[in-house]
């Protein structure tokens, strides 16, 4: 296929975008800088208010028009910037919902003056009524006391009892904190099951995800995990190789590699008070 495909460009997104030719993307699913003072390697969390409303619209307007007609697009943000930020992408497209992401675990320290903020909105947008989504890709399982207690005659054979629950919009899955088998070297990386999620909903098999901030690249790696194809850019080259290395790795190894240090590490220390 064309050679934009299944690559993270280590450039900025804002001129490679143009690389990537229009209606020719299924999801755009990103998380770009928030704008709370992170350290990227760069100053794109470190912008005044207003240069930052005024590059997210610019950056907006440059991925949008790579969408299909039935495409959708996914949108990490905080409490800070998310009513600015979907009130621009509901002047571009239709939102559909915002979800929250209840990170479980709150950052550590924070404001004694206000409430512990733990949660990400996700902004859900589409561009048309027939946008592509794919609910029983992403049905949750109920369990087995579940089904029992819904095993009156008037429930047996009910399709929705066997194909599980639709997700709702609250998803309680917990940040990776240091210790994680994925956790990569970046501070604000996302945990795969949630991209996951979002990618077997809202990308056919096959089709292409654009994410114009990769980061440590989880978009690229849930893509390839699930069947789909990539592409987007990252600006710190460090982050880049990062990148590299996760889809060189399966996960699966990793986590099998990461155990196994962590044993001997383990045994190495009983041997030695032993
Ligand atoms: C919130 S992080 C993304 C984390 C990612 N979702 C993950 O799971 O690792 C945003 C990323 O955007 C990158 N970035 C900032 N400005 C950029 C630009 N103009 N072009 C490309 N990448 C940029 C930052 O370096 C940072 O790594």
């Amino acid at each position: 296929m064309s050679d934009w495909v299944d690559r993270v460009f280590c450039e900025d997104a804002l001129t490679g975008l143009s690389r990537i030719p229009d209606g020719a993307v299924d999801l755009i699913l990103t998380d770009p800088p928030y704008n709370l003072g992170k350290d990227y390697g760069n100053a794109s969390d470190q912008q005044s208010e207003a240069d930052f409303l005024a590059w997210t619209a610019r950056w907006l307007d440059l991925a949008i028009p790579k969408l299909k007609d039935n495409g959708s697009l996914y949108i990490f943000a905080t409490w800070r910037y998310s009513p600015e930020i979907f009130v621009m992408l509901k002047q571009r497209l239709t939102m559909m919902n915002e979800i929250i992401w209840d990170r479980r675990v709150p950052s550590m320290g924070g404001s004694v003056r206000s409430y512990s903020s733990v949660h990400d909105t996700i902004g859900f947008f589409v561009k048309r009524k027939d946008y592509y989504f794919d609910l029983d890709a992403v049905r949750i399982p109920y369990d087995e006391a579940t089904k029992k207690a819904r095993s009156r005659s008037i429930f047996v054979g009910s399709k929705w009892l066997e194909l599980g629950y639709n997700p709702k919009d609250l998803w309680s899955v917990s940040r990776l904190h240091r210790e994680h088998p994925e956790r990569a070297e970046h501070p604000t990386q996302k945990p795969l099951e949630i991209i996951e999620r979002m990618i077997k909903a809202s990308c056919p098999p096959g089709g292409v995800v654009l994410d114009p901030f990769m980061g440590s690249g989880t978009t690229a790696l849930a893509a390839r995990r699930t069947g789909r194809q990539f592409t987007g850019f990252e600006l710190n080259e460090a982050y880049c190789a990062i990148i590299d290395q996760r889809l060189r790795t399966p996960v699966a190894d990793t986590i099998a590699q990461k155990k196994a240090v962590k044993q001997a590490a383990k045994k190495a220390a009983a041997d030695t008070t032993n």
